[in-house]
């Protein structure tokens, strides 16, 4: 059948831009796309321009990566002025000054131990050179047999083969299976709902303990490297682990000599309140993977940050062929270097305490509309990266079942209504740029409010 004749709509959108009928937009049914198509041809602060002219606000910062909001001036300029200057070096042959300039400044704001950094150009080619990085680094240092990387079932570490070999949701993976060998999964970290059926704190936090059981399983000798996104896992869910969580893991690691890796590619540059999450929690991992709020989105930058031991396994000279032998196009671009320097120099002069302010503001407001909503089951998260679960029913909570999903119906008035946010199944996330104003964050509030109160107007009782 043609594509184009199997649309429902019309060909309304596609007269106005032909070229949609030529392209694919990430993890959509285009089919789907075109029912209710959806193009931003501006933004300006925290809201976005679509080809109809309707305003929103973006609760999800593009896809929580502009911490700094759209159309930010300093960083716009800043970019400018690296074109001017040189728009691509030789990669292969030299460093350049804004990449030499912001590796100094990730080494001062990430935790202690982190000191060398390795740019990538997204957060799934920054887990993919960590892993990388972790196997050569075992090889190098006396253990030649540790390859396997440990993660959690329902995280999310990128598209490419190997971080999503190692990400956990069947959903994603599907379609692309057999993946390489040498990724092994453990249950997630979920309170709201165990997967072991158990109750904080009397669960002895099993989450973390069965790592270690994992590895011994295993075999120790096997294990290169546990990965993990510190706090939040939002891709599928949002489970927020107990307190003692990360600690644990790090005794475990610690134990078994297995590397720790924070994926804090959502995570970092201000998104929970802390400048990374690895501050939340005081525990600092091996390596750290981070991408989106480095650059605030305004051009494509991710990073591996190595701890001084592990950088030093990569440090010899030429003939012990040591050194890291891999590399991309336009990891660590001069421009994307400058919107990151730019960006690291604004969120810590007053946007990251401006992002943790509204956050609060945020999280405040929402726990108000889960005193007066009882579909909404809990409201979790930290700083700008806040979860609000719709059950059916909040004493037992119960999902809505998949032919009913009132966070969908919510997610889709909302947006009617003007506020962006992220349409899961069940989970509304919000995630807004850290610049956000007190008035941005009760005008979303009362988008929500209002966009759950006429959703209920008509929908099912419950289910
Ligand atoms: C925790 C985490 N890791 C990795 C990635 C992959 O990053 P990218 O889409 O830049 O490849 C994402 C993207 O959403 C993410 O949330």
């Amino acid at each position: 059948m043609d594509m184009h004749d199997a649309r429902q709509d019309g060909p309304a959108i596609t007269q106005t831009y032909p070229g949609l009928d030529h392209l694919m937009i990430e993890f959509n049914q285009m089919k789907a796309f075109l029912d209710d198509p959806l193009v931003i041809v501006e933004a300006d602060g925290v809201r976005v321009r679509d080809h109809r002219g309707q305003w929103y606000i973006d609760g999800l910062s593009a896809v929580a990566a502009v911490q700094l909001g759209h159309r930010n001036r300093p960083i716009i300029q800043a970019m400018t002025a690296q074109l001017e200057q040189v728009a691509l070096a030789l990669p292969l042959y030299a460093a350049t000054e804004p990449a030499i300039a912001l590796a100094e400044q990730l080494a001062k704001v990430t935790p202690e131990p982190l000191t060398h950094v390795k740019f990538t150009t997204g957060g799934s080619e920054a887990n993919e050179t960590a892993f990388k990085l972790a196997r050569q680094y075992q090889r190098q240092t006396g253990h030649a047999s540790k390859y396997k990387v440990i993660s959690r079932y329902a995280s999310y570490h990128g598209a490419t083969l190997g971080a999503l070999a190692a990400s956990g949701g069947a959903a994603r993976k599907l379609a692309f299976e057999p993946f390489p060998t040498g990724f092994v999964h453990v249950h997630p970290p979920d309170c709201y709902r165990c997967p072991f059926g158990l109750a904080y704190p009397d669960c002895g936090v099993r989450c973390a303990a069965i790592v270690d059981d994992v590895i011994r399983a295993e075999g120790p000798d096997s294990v290169a490297a546990f990965v993990a996104e510190p706090v939040i896992m939002s891709a599928d869910g949002f489970i927020v682990p107990p307190p003692e969580y990360f600690t644990m893991l790090r005794e475990i690691c610690d134990r078994h000599e297995v590397l720790l890796i924070f994926d804090e590619v959502i995570t970092g540059f201000g998104r929970l309140g802390e400048m990374f999450g690895a501050d939340l929690y005081d525990t600092c991992p091996d390596m750290m993977t981070v991408g989106k709020g480095i650059s605030s989105g305004y051009a494509p930058l991710a990073a591996v940050l190595l701890s001084a031991r592990v950088a030093q396994a990569f440090w010899g000279e030429a003939a012990d062929n040591v050194h890291f032998n891999a590399g991309h196009t336009y990891a660590g671009n001069p421009v994307a270097c400058a919107a990151g320097l730019e960006a690291v120099r604004q969120l810590t002069n007053g946007a990251l305490a401006n992002g943790q302010a509204q956050g609060a503001r945020l999280r405040a407001g929402l726990d108000a509309l889960a005193a007066r909503y009882e579909q909404i089951g809990r409201v979790d998260g930290h700083g700008l990266l806040l979860g609000v679960e719709f059950v059916s029913d909040r004493a037992a909570r119960t999902p809505w079942p998949a032919a009913q999903l009132l966070c969908r119906a919510v997610a889709q008035t909302a947006k009617r209504n003007g506020l962006i946010g992220r349409m899961g199944d069940h989970i509304f996330v919000l995630a807004p740029p850290l610049t956000s104003t007190a008035e941005d964050v009760d005008e979303m509030l009362e988008i929500l409010d209002a966009s759950i109160a006429e959703t209920l107007e008509t929908f099912p009782a419950s289910a």
